[in-house]
C-alpha cells in the first residue's frame, strides 16, 4: 500500500500482520453463502483470522415499512430492477460516511474500499484481476439481482464490475463466492505449501500435468511407467511437457502470456507451435 493512504481511512486499519482481506457482501440471499464460506479453504482462513466476511441483507437498509428492494422498469420492458437507496444506504452504513455527490469515485483513490458490482457486463475475472484485486485489504461486493441494478448504483457508487464468464447467473451471488474464493488463495499463508505448488503453475500460465495416485495398476490402466520410476529429473520434465502439450492442445490463447523457458519454446516447436514474432 502507498503512504497515499491516510491512517484515518478505513481500508488502512486492516494493513497489519498477518495479511487479511475483510469482504462485505450485499446480497438480498445472505443464506445462501453458508456452506461455501464455512468449509475448507476458505472456512479455515476465516478461522485463522486471515480472511473476514460480512455478509449484509441489502432489505435491511431499504426504506419503510415494507423493506421494498426492486421495482418495475422506467420505459417498460418487464421485469424488476433492483432500487439504488437500499444499496446506497448500505455503503453509507458500512463505512459511515455520505457518498459525495460527485459519487464514490474519488474515495477509491483517497483509499477507500473498492464496491465491485458482480454483473455479465463486467470485465472478465481472470487469474491477473485477482491479484490485482487481493492488493486491497478490504472490499465491497453487491451483488445484483434480476433484470438488473438501477443504472445510478454504477455510475456514481460502483468502482469496478466483475464478470466471471460469458453466461447468465441467475444473480450475483455465486460469482461473489467465487471472486472470494480465488482472492483467499492469494492471502500469503492461506494455503498450506503442498497446496501452494499446485497454484504455482496455474500463476506460470500453463494448464496442470496430469495427476495420478495408487493403485499402479487399476482396471488394465495403468500409471505411466515414468512416474513410478523415482527418476525425479525425468518426471519433473515429463509433467512440464504433458502441461506444456496440453496448454497447446486445449488452450493455446494462455501461451502468448506464459512463462517459458527456451527448453518450453523447443519442445512447443516440435508439436508445431509458432509462436507470434514481435
Ligand atoms: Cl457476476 N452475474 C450474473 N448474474 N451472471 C454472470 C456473472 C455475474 N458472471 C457471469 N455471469
Amino acid at each position: 500500500m502507498t503512504n497515499k493512504i491516510s491512517s484515518s481511512n478505513p481500508n488502512s486499519a486492516k494493513n497489519e500482520y498477518p495479511p487479511t482481506i475483510h469482504f462485505d457482501i450485499l446480497t438480498l440471499f445472505p443464506e445462501m453463502f453458508a456452506g461455501v464460506f464455512d468449509a475448507t479453504i476458505i472456512g479455515r482462513a476465516r478461522q485463522a483470522g486471515q480472511v473476514e466476511i460480512v455478509l449484509r441483507n441489502i432489505r435491511d437498509y431499504a426504506p419503510g415499512k415494507h423493506r421494498v428492494t426492486d421495482d418495475t422498469p422506467y420505459g417498460g420492458g418487464g421485469g424488476m430492477i433492483m432500487k439504488p437507496e437500499p444499496i446506497f444506504n448500505a455503503v453509507e452504513a458500512i463505512l459511515g460516511i455520505t457518498v459525495p455527490d460527485e459519487g464514490y469515485r474519488p474515495l477509491l483513490e483517497q483509499g477507500y474500499p473498492p464496491i465491485i458490482l458482480l454483473t455479465p457486463q463486467g470485465r472478465l475475472l481472470k487469474q491477473a484481476v485477482a491479484r490485482e484485486l487481493a492488493a486491497y485489504t478490504r472490499l465491497i461486493l453487491i451483488c445484483g439481482r434480476y433484470e438488473g441494478v438501477d443504472e445510478r448504483v454504477r455510475e456514481h457508487l460502483v468502482t469496478h464490475e466483475i464478470s466471471i464468464g460469458d453466461y447468465v447467473l441467475s444473480g450475483g451471488e455465486i460469482a461473489a463466492m467465487v471472486v472470494v474464493d480465488v482472492l483467499t488463495r492469494l492471502i500469503p499463508g492461506v494455503l498450506g505449501d503442498a497446496e501452494a505448488t499446485t497454484k504455482d503453475s496455474h500463476s506460470a500460465g500453463l494448464l496442470e500435468h496430469p495427476h495420478y495416485t495408487r493403485p499402479a495398476e487399476y482396471r488394465n490402466y495403468s500409471v505411466p511407467d515414468i512416474l513410478v520410476s523415482g527418476h525425479h529429473a525425468k518426471v519433473r520434465e515429463w509433467q512440464r511437457r504433458q502441461s506444456l502439450a496440453r496448454t497447446l492442445a486445449r488452450r493455446p490463447d494462455l501461451l502468448p502470456s506464459a512463462e517459458l523457458s527456451e527448453t518450453d519454446r523447443k519442445y512447443l516447436t516440435s508439436l508445431g507451435y509458432e509462436a507470434a514474432t514481435e
